[in-house]
């Protein structure tokens, strides 16, 4: 079997805070399967949001036609992945400015090119103080779902304010590493039947 691979968009801007211990969790259960991961800082970044130019469905190039910021880059790794993890801290009951961007734009992106994620295996990781998290859950899986990804079940929260607060929040940790080992399955099984139908 070829091997895998699994891009996670982190949009904290706190690079080894909260949301990015949950991504190393969730990354725990995949690279014990042998399935690459790499983790991209998108947080902190400048990246605009979409202005509805339209050249997307003009151009058909896979890019998005605003160039200076990393979006491209990332689209790029999320199409040569096979699974993509979205995490994102709650700001303000939902996923932060830069993340909804990246969203905003990749997806569009995706659709405008005949549905370039389109069934990728994803998941998402929030970290939250204390309320907002399923909404800021289901940004992401508005994101994935609309996509026409596969979500294996349940997405993972942990509970924490300062950094590394998670690592407090067991039940959090075990989820995070649950998600990871039921993402791997998928991401195999999908392979296997790839695979099999290629024969
Ligand atoms: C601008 C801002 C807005 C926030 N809004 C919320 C909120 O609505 N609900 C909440 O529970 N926590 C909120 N928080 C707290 C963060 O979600 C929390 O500290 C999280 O653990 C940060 O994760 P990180 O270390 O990955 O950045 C907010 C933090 C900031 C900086």
């Amino acid at each position: 079997m070829r091997t895998l691979k699994v891009v996670a968009l982190n949009g904290s801007p706190r690079k080894d805070g909260n949301t990015s211990i949950l991504v190393r969790h969730i990354f725990d259960g995949l690279e014990n399967e042998g399935i690459e991961t790499e983790l991209v800082q998108v947080g902190g970044q400048m990246i605009r949001g979409c202005t509805d130019c339209g050249k997307c469905f003009v151009n058909r190039d896979r890019r998005c036609a605003s160039t200076d910021d990393i979006v491209n880059d990332c689209i790029e790794m999320m199409i040569g992945a096979d699974g993509i993890i979205l995490g994102s801290p709650v700001y303000f009951l939902d996923v932060t400015s830069e993340l909804k961007a990246l969203i905003d734009r990749a997806g569009l992106i995706a659709r405008a090119n005949g549905g370039l994620f389109h069934r990728k295996v994803g998941t998402a990781a929030v970290a939250v103080r204390r309320s907002g998290a399923n909404h800021t859950i289901d940004t992401m899986l508005h994101f994935m779902l609309y996509s026409g990804m596969i979500v294996p079940g349940a997405p993972v929260i942990g509970i924490g304010y300062e950094i590394g607060d998670v690592r407090k929040d067991e039940e959090g940790i075990a989820r995070a590493k649950e998600v990871g080992k039921n993402m791997a399955w998928m991401l195999k099984t999908i392979a296997r039947t790839d695979q099999e139908e290629d024969v």
